[in-house]
């Protein structure tokens, strides 16, 4: 049997991706935010995992407004990235795993999440960003994108996205073999990048949300989508990803590391890694 290793949520601001690419990460304003993954790698190389399930939301690459799945499952072998425009350097293709995407697949639509398929996927800032994060080497493990709609309401709720990780969780735990399953979750914290608001930040809601999701996630799925733009900022609503993750990971979750960090850009940033209990 697949075992699920763990969940890692984080901030996909794409500055980050800049400061990276500008080899910045030990410069003052960033090397705080960046060791905060350094017990976040040694985790990783302990866990060693063969795949990543990344849920994450697409920002117009892939999906526009003519077109806007509210789930939609990656079953490619490989997944490119594109110029979005923010003046990163377009990644190199990622690695997929079709086989593990479509059995991911199935059971999605059989536990009745009406999902589109993707055998060709353009993959945004919101994947290329922290999986440059966590595998710094460039050696991430084969990956299996879950988009989900944060841009063209009405988004999922974030008891849906409870209910899809708890889906992709069963499919960890339904899987053959000995493979060691990582779920990441990108987006958040609270966030809001236009409008009179902008610049909006909720650290106190940030600092909630974050213990309810390891301790309360029904908390978290009670939250309706008006109450996390309303507490969390527009963009805010990125943190139905992190009720996903925490759906994967079963009924109970241990906390292995928190960051908080502001602001990264206009930006709540954390790294959060858990562990099934
Ligand atoms: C920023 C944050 C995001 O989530 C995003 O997708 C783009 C930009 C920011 O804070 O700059
Ligand atoms: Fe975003």
């Amino acid at each position: 049997m697949a075992e699920c290793v763990g969940g890692i949520a984080t901030s996909h601001v794409p500055a980050l991706g800049g400061a990276i690419a500008k080899g910045l990460k030990e410069d003052p304003y960033w090397r705080p935010f960046f060791d905060g993954f350094k017990s976040v790698h040694a985790w990783l190389a302990a866990k060693r995992p063969d795949a990543v399930v990344v849920i994450y939301n697409d920002h117009g690459l892939n999906f526009f407004l003519d077109k806007m799945p509210t789930f939609a499952v990656g079953a490619a072998p490989v997944y490119a990235n594109a110029d979005e425009g923010w003046g990163l350097p377009v990644q190199t293709p990622y690695q997929g795993a079709p086989e593990l995407s479509w059995r991911l697949i199935e059971r999605l639509v059989a536990d009745e999440f009406d999902i589109t398929t993707c055998q060709e996927m353009l993959v945004d800032h919101a994947l290329t960003v922290p999986v440059q994060m966590l595998w710094p080497a460039g050696d991430p493990p084969p990956v299996i994108p879950v988009a989900v709609n944060t841009v063209q309401h009405p988004l999922p709720s974030a008891a849906r996205c409870l209910k899809l990780g708890r889906s992709i969780g069963r499919f960890i735990a339904e899987e053959a073999g000995a493979k060691r399953i990582l779920v990441l979750a990108t987006g958040g914290l609270s966030h809001q990048l236009d409008g009179e608001r902008a610049g909006f930040i909720n650290k106190p809601f940030d600092l909630e949300f974050l213990d309810n999701l390891v301790g309360h996630p029904e908390r978290v799925g009670a939250l309706t989508t008006h109450q996390i733009v309303e507490q969390a900022g527009t963009q805010g609503v990125e943190l139905l990803m992190w009720a996903a993750m925490r759906g994967a990971l079963g009924e109970r979750a241990r906390r292995v590391g928190q960051t908080y960090h502001i602001p990264i850009s206009n930006t709540a940033a954390c790294v959060l890694t858990l562990e099934p209990a």
